[in-house]
C-alpha cells in the first residue's frame, strides 16, 4: 500500500544544475509522479528512491551523480587515473598517457588502450592486496549445492591459497604467460578458482558455457588453440544429471580432426554428481584435480602484466556463423568492472552479494568474478537450477545466506512470477536491499513484481544495460540518486557517452529514437576480436563511423531516461542468451533432409524472445513430427540446448526478393502473426509464397 506517498511531490535538489550532455536528463522536466498512481504512459510512472536507501547511497542524489559523471565525461584521463591509482595496486605507474583510442575508422585503424605500461595483475588486486588490507579472513566464496543442505565457503585467504595451487600445476604443466586455457565448468567454486589462477599466471582465460554442446566447444578450442582444458566429470542440475566429461572428450576428437590436439585435460570429480570410477577417461591426457592440484604450493608468484595484456576471451555469437572471440585486457577491464559494481549495486563492505548469472557468460565474468572479488565482497556460488526443488529455492538462498544484493534475469524474474507470490512470501527475504536486472529489456509487469513482491518496495533495482564487448554496465541507475522508471535502465554510467543515431548515423537530440551508439571509449572496452580486428571494425565501427554501434535500438524519453528496445541485428535474445540466427540456421541446414531454413525472433512470454524457424525440407521428404523432432535435436547437438527452436514452420518455400534475398521483415509478422502487418509483398519473387506459408502455420 503505497497511499502514504500520496500529495508527496518529488522536489529536484538539482533543478538549477545544468546537464553535463545530451545524454543527460532534462532534469527540470522530470515529473513528480507518486507510487501507486495509475501512470498515463509506462515514461510518466516514476518510482522514488527511498530517503532511508538514499541517505547511505554512495550517491546519494541525482546532483552528486550529475557532477561526477560531468567530471568523468570532461576528463575522463583525470577521473580514471585517480581511481584507479587510488584503488588498485600497480607494480608500475603506467606512462605519460591515462589513454589513447581512435574509434574512427575514416582516421585509421581503430584502437583503445588504458593505462598502457602500466605493470599489475588483477588476481594480485582480487586476493593478495584485499588479503593485506585485513580480509584474509572474510569469506570470499559461499558455495550452494543443486541439492539442497550441501553447501561449502572459502576464505579469501583460503581462495588464494587454492588459486595458487592451481597456478603452480598450470606452470607445472607448461602454461606461459599469454598461453590460452579453455574452461568447461559448471558453477563450482572450482571455476572461480581457475580463472583467478589464469589471472595470476597471465595465461588467458576462454570460459565456455557447460550448456553448449560438444561441436560449439570444439569449435572454441579450434579457435583459440588452448594448452589445457579444464573441466569437471558431472554436474546436476535440478533433478538431472549432465555428463560434461563426455561433451569434451568428443569435442577433443572433434577438435584433433581439425588439427588442434590438446595434451592435458584437468578433469575435476564432482562427487556429489559422478564418482571417478563411473567417469569415461583417457590415459595420458586425462589427470584428475584432485590428484595433483592439492599437491603444489599455496604461494605462486605473481606474473606481472601489461594494463594491456589480455586477461580473457569469451566467444559470444554475432550475425553470421562464426562465433567472434571478444578480447579483454587486463588493466582497463580491472577498473571498470570494480567500479561500476562497487556504484552500480551501492556495495558496502558488509553485503553478501549473489548473481545467479554462469560464470559461462559475461555477467559471471564481470559480476561473479572480477567486479565483486576486486572489491573484496563475499560473493554466493549457485550451483543449480533456480526452481530446483521447487520454485521458492531463490528466497531460501537469500534468507540461508543473508543475501543483501541479488541480481539476475527478467526471464527468471518472469518464471517466478509465473509460478505465484506464495513461493516468495513464504521467506522473509529481510536481508535484501538491492536488486538487479540484467541480460534484456524488463518489462514494467515483471518490474513491478521483482520490487513489490520480491524486494518488499524497499530495494532499488539496478537495470542494467550492458553487453560482452562492453566489459561493464553502461547505462544503469545508480541505487538511491535518481528517481526510477520501471522498465528503463535510465543513465549512463561514469564515463559513458551513449548517443542515439538516426539510420544515417545522425546524432539525434532530446526525445529521440534509434541506433544505439557509444562516443569515445571506456576503460572496460573490448579491444579487439581474437584473431580478426578487421571484423571488430567492420562489425561495430564500420555501421556509423565515429561510434561503437551496440547492435541494439533505443529511445530516449522527454527526461532523458534510456529505453533499450532489443537487437536490430540478426541477434535474437533468448533468457538473456544471445543466440545468432545464422547459428540456428546453419546447425539446421546441416540436416540431411533440410534445404533451407530461416530464423526469426518472436515474443515469450517467459524467454523474453523464443526461436522461431522456417525450414524447407529436401525434395521429397514431407513434413512429420520425427523429423520436426530431429531438427530439433540437430540444433542441440550442434549449438546447445539453449537454442533449441520453440517453433518449426514447415515452408514449401521461402518469401525472397527477386535477388534472391530473404524477407526476414516478412517472416517475423508471420511468425508474430501479424498477417494484417504484412506491409508491400510486390517486391517478392513468388508472392504467392506468403499465402503458402500462411495455410501451413499451426501445422
Ligand atoms: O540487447 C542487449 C541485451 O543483451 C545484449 C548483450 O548480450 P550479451 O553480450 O550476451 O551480454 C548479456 C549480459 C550483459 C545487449 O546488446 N541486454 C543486456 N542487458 C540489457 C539488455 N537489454 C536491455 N536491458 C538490459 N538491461
Amino acid at each position: 500500500n503505497h497511499n502514504h506517498n500520496h500529495n508527496h511531490h518529488f522536489r529536484h535538489a538539482d533543478s538549477n544544475a545544468s546537464p553535463p550532455s545530451s545524454a543527460v536528463a532534462k532534469i527540470s522536466h522530470l515529473k513528480a509522479v507518486v507510487l501507486g498512481d495509475a501512470p498515463a504512459s509506462e515514461e510518466d510512472d516514476v518510482v522514488l528512491p527511498s530517503h532511508d536507501f538514499s541517505r547511505q547511497a554512495l550517491v546519494p542524489s541525482q546532483q552528486k551523480y550529475l557532477e561526477m559523471y560531468k567530471a568523468s565525461i570532461e576528463n575522463p584521463a583525470g577521473f580514471w587515473s585517480g581511481i584507479a591509482s587510488s584503488e588498485f595496486y600497480w607494480k608500475q605507474r603506467w606512462g605519460d598517457q591515462v589513454y589513447s583510442e581512435n574509434l574512427d575508422v575514416r582516421r585509421g585503424n581503430i584502437k583503445i588502450e588504458w593505462f598502457k605500461g602500466g605493470i599489475t595483475n588483477v588476481c594480485y588486486n582480487c586476493l593478495d592486496r584485499n588479503i593485506d588490507a585485513g580480509l584474509a579472513d572474510k569469506i570470499a566464496l559461499y558455495w550452494e549445492s543443486n541439492e539442497p543442505g550441501f553447501d561449502a565457503t572459502l576464505t579469501y585467504s583460503q581462495l588464494l591459497q587454492r588459486v595458487c595451487q592451481l597456478a603452480n600445476y598450470l606452470k607445472s604443466v607448461g602454461v606461459r604467460k599469454g598461453d590460452a586455457v579453455v574452461v568447461y565448468l559448471p558453477m563450482l567454486m572450482e571455476l572461480p578458482i581457475t580463472m583467478l589462477a589464469c589471472a595470476r599466471i597471465g595465461a588467458v582465460h576462454s570460459v565456455v558455457f557447460a550448456g553448449f554442446s560438444s561441436e560449439s566447444l570444439a569449435q572454441r578450442i579450434v579457435d583459440c588453440k588452448p594448452k589445457v582444458v579444464i573441466t569437471c566429470n558431472a554436474v546436476k542440475r535440478g533433478p538431472k544429471t549432465v555428463f560434461l566429461k563426455d561433451i569434451v572428450d568428443a569435442a577433443l576428437i572433434d577438435s584433433a580432426n581439425k588439427g588442434i590436439s590438446v595434451d592435458v585435460c584437468l578433469t575435476y570429480e564432482n562427487q556429489l554428481a559422478l564418482k571417478r570410477e563411473k567417469t569415461k577417461w583417457k590415459e595420458g591426457r586425462d589427470i584428475w584435480w584432485e590428484d595433483v592440484v592439492p599437491k603444489y604450493p599455496t604461494s605462486c608468484d605473481v606474473e606481472w602484466v601489461d594494463a594491456e595484456d589480455p586477461l580473457f576471451l569469451l566467444y559470444t555469437s554475432g550475425s553470421t556463423g562464426k562465433p567472434k572471440g571478444v578480447l579483454h585486457t587486463t588493466g582497463g577491464y580491472m577498473v571498470y568492472t570494480a567500479t561500476t559494481f562497487k556504484y552500480a549495486f551501492d556495495y558496502k563492505d558488509s553485503d553478501v552479494y549473489w548473481c545467479t548469472a554462469d560464470c559461462g557468460w559475461i555477467t559471471g565474468h564481470s559480476y561473479v568474478t572480477y567486479g565483486p572479488m576486486l572489491n573484496g565482497a563475499t560473493v554466493l556460488l549457485y550451483e543449480g537450477a533456480p526452481s530446483y526443488p521447487d520454485p521458492g529455492r531463490c528466497w531460501d538462498i537469500v534468507d540461508k545466506y543473508k543475501v543483501t544484493i541479488f541480481y539476475t534475469a527478467p526471464t527468471l524474474v518472469r518464471s517466478l512470477m509465473r509460478d505465484g507470490d506464495k513461493y516468495v512470501t513464504r521467506y522473509s527475504r529481510k536481508s535484501l536491499r538491492v536488486l538487479g536486472s540484467v541480460g534484456e529489456p524488463i518489462n514494467p509487469s515483471a518490474w513491478r513484481w521483482f520490487f513489490n513482491v520480491v524486494g518488499g518496495s524497499r530495494c532499488p533495482i539496478s537495470d542494467t544495460w550492458w553487453q560482452t564487448e562492453t566489459g561493464g554496465f553502461m547505462i544503469t541507475p545508480l541505487p538511491g540518486a535518481w528517481p526510477q522508471k520501471p522498465g528503463s535502465a535510465t543513465f549512463p554510467f561514469f564515463g559513458v557517452q551513449p548517443v542515439i543515431v538516426d539510420e544515417k548515423g545522425v546524432e539525434l537530440d532530446g526525445e529521440c529514437s534509434g541506433y544505439l551508439c557509444v562516443k569515445s571509449s571506456w576503460p572496460g572496452a573490448f579491444r579487439t576480436l581474437y584473431g580478426d580486428h578487421e571484423r571488430y571494425e567492420t562489425t561495430y565501427f564500420k555501421p556509423f563511423p565515429g561510434y561503437y554501434f551496440t547492435g541494439d535500438g533505443c529511445s530516449r524519453d522527454k527526461d532523458g531516461y534510456h529505453w533499450l528496445t532489443g537487437r536490430v541485428d540478426d541477434v535474437i535474445n533468448v533468457s538473456g542468451h544471445r543466440i545468432g540466427t545464422a547459428e540456428v540456421e546453419s546447425a539446421l541446414v546441416s540436416h540431411p533432409q533440410c534445404a533451407e531454413a530461416a530464423v526469426v525472433g518472436v515474443e515469450h512470454q517467459v524467454k523474453g524472445q523464443g526461436i522461431y524457424a522456417f525450414v524447407t525440407p529436401v525434395e521429397g521428404i514431407s513434413y512429420s513430427e520425427e523429423l520436426r523432432k530431429s531438427l530439433i535435436l540437430t540444433v542441440r547437438t550442434q549449438i546447445g540446448a539453449f537454442a533449441a527452436p520453440d517453433k518449426i514452420h514447415w515452408a514449401p518455400a521461402l518469401p525472397k526478393t527477386r535477388s534472391g534475398k530473404i524477407m526476414r521483415r516478412i517472416l517475423r509478422k508471420i511468425a508474430a502473426r501479424q498477417l494484417d502487418e504484412l506491409g508491400d509483398t510486390s517486391t517478392l519473387a513468388d508472392p504467392g509464397v506468403v499465402d503458402q506459408l500462411i495455410k501451413l502455420a499451426d501445422t
